[in-house]
């Protein structure tokens, strides 16, 4: 697919559903007993693994319309042994997090995935679930997918101090632990998305969560719950918006509208990073549903400059980095990125491709340790062929760079794009984006 510099961007869009609420509200759903309710649930690959997943486990998922889901739960721990292998496809979040679920029940299940997903690294939520009485049966080197988990049969109540700030690793803990006597606790030095915690809550579960430490938070659930069926409005993923917003920044004379974008204040750094470098976005329309907030965001063309973006937002914008940095190769003077190790264990090494992403574009990138600089002089030259590696947001961090660009920018591959943000190329033609 190219991208090609074309008129002013304009308009009213909602981008689809939240990825993370999605995934969590399909394995919430099906731990609670009877029918759940979900709207505005996102229709990618993703989380059609996790329906699917779901399905497999024993839980009745029906779609009832566009976005539209219905969930017969089967219970805390109530899971079935599925027949066959799961497969998530592309999404660390939906293998790690059903992980959790699993290890809580007295059944084995194979996971799988993509050539992208057997890469990545599984210790970091084995760890923890091994401690809470789960069996690892079979892996491959390094804690690799695909791996054969027992659930425990007795789940055991811990406390987790996580080694790396991650909601994948937090939920795989709490979802495990809604199954164990007692008190389950989860200790991590940098908030994450909280999105778990917010919506056990939201089903009737106890769950405390409390400061640690300058950044951290410690998280406390009370085992053996009922969870009782709920409704659920998904709200529009900030981390889709993130596209479209960078691409009118970027594109002259572009003024458009995003609403019903979720503003967690967990998933809100790039917008207060791009709000520092002079992006010209205003919130409207605010409002709450189902223990999250939300907003439209209107935004302009604006003239950005360089930043030093510190490591402690790193969490709060973790799925955000190749799109700053296609904000940073037009915004005047350095855009330092801090504390980027995460980014090498994602869909790809996320650094490394987003580094090349700008290279092969004529931008003048650096990667040194874990911190990534873009220098520029405002506008960027464009002309080259993205490698996505099997990485959604690279592939659209790509196609945003073309919209603004000297030249057109060609990626390899979008078929990856479905994974988070169906219907990507079509909502960007509606706001006057040429792709082809
Ligand atoms: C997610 C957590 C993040 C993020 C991913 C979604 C989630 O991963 O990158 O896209 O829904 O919990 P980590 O928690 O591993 O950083």
């Amino acid at each position: 697919m190219t991208a090609r510099r074309g008129r002013p961007l304009a308009g009213r869009v909602r981008v689809p559903g939240d990825k993370s609420i999605s995934h969590r509200a399909l394995i919430i759903g099906a731990l609670a007993v009877g029918n759940t309710r979900i709207s505005g649930l996102l229709e990618g690959e993703d989380v059609l693994n996790t329906a699917r997943a779901m399905r497999a486990l024993g839980a009745r998922v029906e779609r009832i319309g566009d976005g539209a889901w219905r969930i017969d739960g089967v219970g805390v721990a109530g899971f079935a042994e599925p027949a066959e292998p799961l497969d998530f496809g592309n999404s660390g979040t939906g293998c790690r997090l059903v992980m959790g679920a699993v290890a809580g029940c007295p059944i084995a299940a194979t996971f799988d995935g993509d050539a992208s997903l057997r890469k990545r690294p599984m210790r970091r939520v084995l760890d923890p679930l091994t401690l809470m009485g789960a069996h690892v049966t079979n892996a491959f080197e390094g804690g690799r997918l695909p791996i054969g988990l027992a659930g425990a049969r007795d789940p055991m109540p811990i406390l987790y101090r996580t080694p790396v700030p991650s909601a994948q690793i937090k939920s795989a803990v709490l979802l495990a632990g809604l199954a164990a006597p007692g008190t389950t606790t989860v200790i991590e030095s940098e908030a994450s998305r909280d999105h778990t915690e917010l919506m056990l809550a939201h089903f009737g579960a106890e769950v405390k969560s409390e400061p640690e430490g300058a950044y951290g938070r410690r998280i406390s659930l009370t085992g053996q719950p009922e969870l009782a069926p709920s409704i659920v409005a998904v709200p529009a993923d900030p981390s889709s918006a993130a596209f479209p917003m960078v691409a009118a920044l970027l594109v002259p004379g572009s003024d458009i509208f995003l609403p019903d974008v979720m503003t967690n204040p967990l998933r809100t750094g790039l917008v207060a990073t791009l709000r520092e470098m002079g992006a010209l976005i205003s919130e409207e329309e605010l409002r709450h549903d189902g223990g999250e907030a939300m907003a439209g965001f209107r935004v302009r063309h604006s003239a950005l400059h360089g930043v030093d973006v510190p490591p402690q937002r790193a969490p709060s914008m973790i799925d955000e980095y190749p799109i700053l940095a296609v904000a940073a190769a037009f915004a005047d003077g350095t855009t330092v990125m801090r504390g980027l190790k995460e980014l090498r264990v994602k869909e790809s090494d996320r650094l490394a491709a987003t580094a090349d992403m700008l290279r092969v574009n004529g931008i003048d990138v650096e990667i040194s340790g874990d911190d990534l600089a873009v220098r520029s002089r405002g506008h960027a030259e464009g002309g080259g062929l993205v490698a996505t590696h099997m990485d959604h947001r690279i592939a659209m961090a790509a196609l945003v760079l073309g919209l603004a660009a000297d030249r057109p920018v060609t990626v390899d591959d979008a078929g990856f794009i479905a994974t988070s943000f169906p219907g990507f190329a079509d909502l960007m033609r509606r706001l006057g984006g040429d792709l082809s």
